[in-house]
């Protein structure tokens, strides 16, 4: 189905606006927190999911940010996990010894998250990094990554908003919602 075949009237909000930010306000606290000894700390930024709560999360933060930005499709089109990753662009600086934090959108399986960190950690070795995802679907999980971080739990269901999409579509609400 496509997004013109669904009346986004229909859309249900299941996280409104205050909320994310109140949470997200929390969240750039509780990262301050790990990385306080001053040093850099480098926000990569999982695109295009992550755009919004990145840019969110760090307008909070008060450490010495960096924001580097990679490209990963997982989804294509459809509703559910292809369990396929597409690369699109994974250029970083050098980030060994650095303070990594990666800024996902939802940790669904967690394929991306396993593969991001394998990929971080062996390829970069940086000092310390962290996993931050605002949203976790802990029951589609295939693999036993968990994020060191998240904002909220949601249940099976699609959602779209705040960064999330539905075929391209739907990444400018300013919310959280699904289609019941
Ligand atoms: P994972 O690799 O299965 O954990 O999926 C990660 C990616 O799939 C996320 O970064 C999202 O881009 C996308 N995704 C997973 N669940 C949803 C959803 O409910 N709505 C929109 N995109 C999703």
């Amino acid at each position: 189905m496509e997004i013109r075949d669904k009346n986004t009237d229909d859309l249900k909000v299941l996280i409104d606006t205050n909320t994310l930010t109140e949470r997200i306000k929390e969240l750039a606290s509780a990262v301050d927190e790990s990385f306080k000894n001053g040093d850099d700390v480098y926000v990569v930024c999982v695109l295009k999911g992550s755009v919004m709560f990145c840019a969110e999360l760090v307008k909070y933060m008060k450490s010495k940010v960096q924001m580097e930005f990679i490209r990963i499709s997982s989804y294509g089109n459809a509703q559910k996990s292809s369990n396929k990753l597409k690369a699109i662009d994974l250029t970083l600086p050098d980030l060994e010894g650095k303070n990594v934090v990666v800024i996902e959108d939802i940790v669904d399986t967690g394929l991306t998250a396993k593969y991001l960190i394998d990929l971080l950690s062996l390829e970069h070795r940086p000092k310390k990094l962290m996993f931050v995802s605002l949203l976790n679907k802990k029951c589609a999980r295939k693999t036993d990554i968990e994020p060191d971080l998240y904002g909220f739990e949601v249940d099976d269901k699609f959602v779209v908003g705040f960064g999330l999409d539905y075929a391209g579509y739907l990444r400018n609400l300013p919310f959280i919602g699904y289609f019941p």
